[in-house]
């Protein structure tokens, strides 16, 4: 076995290469004049895992030619981002399934797909190939454990990352709890509580992504009011469009993490060994 990856999961696919104890692939990136995109590998003769996030079209567009570059092998494929997969429903006639159709252009080409806390796992159906989702809360978990919190409170912003914030805080034997959200418009959300006991304690906010920060922001103003004493934010995949990063320390979160399936600078935890433990359930 062998990782091949696109140019933006370099990082993590060199740390999947060496948890796994295999080879990774050397492969040049470039552009034709036109700006159309171009990749270059080597001989490939037995199975590889190819890595690849999508959060454009253009990454997107490397990982369909990497893997037609590798349709020799057997290729599992690692989608530690799926970008486009937060479009899982028709919310309005005449939409596209976005999910379905990235789903499907994907499946052509490789024998099998693994993500990485994918928004919906209702998304893994419409692959042609069998897919499965893994949970980075065991390595948020072993994250926090390294820092020194008071007291700590691990909190979802929403019911959808209620089950998430749940598995996070059973690592560590913390309380969980999760805010109740109304989405107003793209960027703007209400918060209420559930039954929140966040005075003089350290928060740990956990969700899978963060795009605008705007979900996260608005949870620590009202954290804040109830008195929280120190507020993390962790998530998977670092999406933070818009100055995100800069919008929630401004809003007096003391840190804001995430993985390395969007390389990003606080990028702090690794994909890696679950990746790989999973990929190895499945050889044997
Ligand atoms: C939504 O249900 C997701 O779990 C995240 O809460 C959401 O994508 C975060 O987006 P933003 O950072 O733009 O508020």
């Amino acid at each position: 076995m062998k990782v091949i990856s696109t140019e933006s999961s370099q990082i993590l696919a060199a740390r999947v290469a060496r948890e796994a104890k295999c080879e990774i692939v050397d492969v040049r990136f470039s552009r034709f004049p036109d700006g159309e995109l171009y990749l270059r590998t080597g001989t490939l003769d037995e199975e590889m895992v190819i890595i690849g996030s999508i959060s454009d079209s253009d990454t997107l567009v490397q990982l369909l030619l990497l893997i037609d570059a590798c349709e020799k092998s057997e290729n599992q494929l690692v989608l530690p981002y799926m970008g486009y997969a937060r479009q899982d429903k028709q919310f309005n006639p005449g939409e596209p399934l976005s999910a379905r159709a990235i789903a499907r252009a994907l499946s052509a080409g490789v024998s099998g797909v693994m993500t990485v806390n994918i928004h919906d796992e209702g998304v893994l159906r419409h692959f042609g190939v069998p897919a499965t989702n893994i949970s980075l809360a065991g390595e948020i978990g072993q994250y926090l454990k390294g820092k020194d919190l008071l007291n700590p409170l691990i909190l979802a912003p929403d019911e959808g990352a209620a089950t998430f914030g749940r598995m996070v805080a059973e690592t560590g034997g913390w309380d969980a709890d999760h805010l109740c959200k109304t989405r107003i418009s793209g960027e703007e959300v209400r918060m209420e509580p559930r039954s929140l006991k966040a005075d003089s304690r350290d928060v740990v906010i956990v969700d899978d992504i963060i795009s605008t920060g705007g979900t996260l922001a608005t949870a620590a103003h009202l954290l804040f009011e109830q008195g929280a004493r120190t507020i993390y934010a962790i998530c998977v995949h670092g999406v933070l469009t818009g100055g995100a990063y800069t919008h929630l320390l401004s809003s007096g979160i003391r840190e804001v993490v995430c993985s390395d399936t969007l390389e990003r600078g606080c990028s702090r935890y690794s994909a890696a060994r679950e990746i790989v433990a999973r990929i190895g359930d499945a050889h044997t």
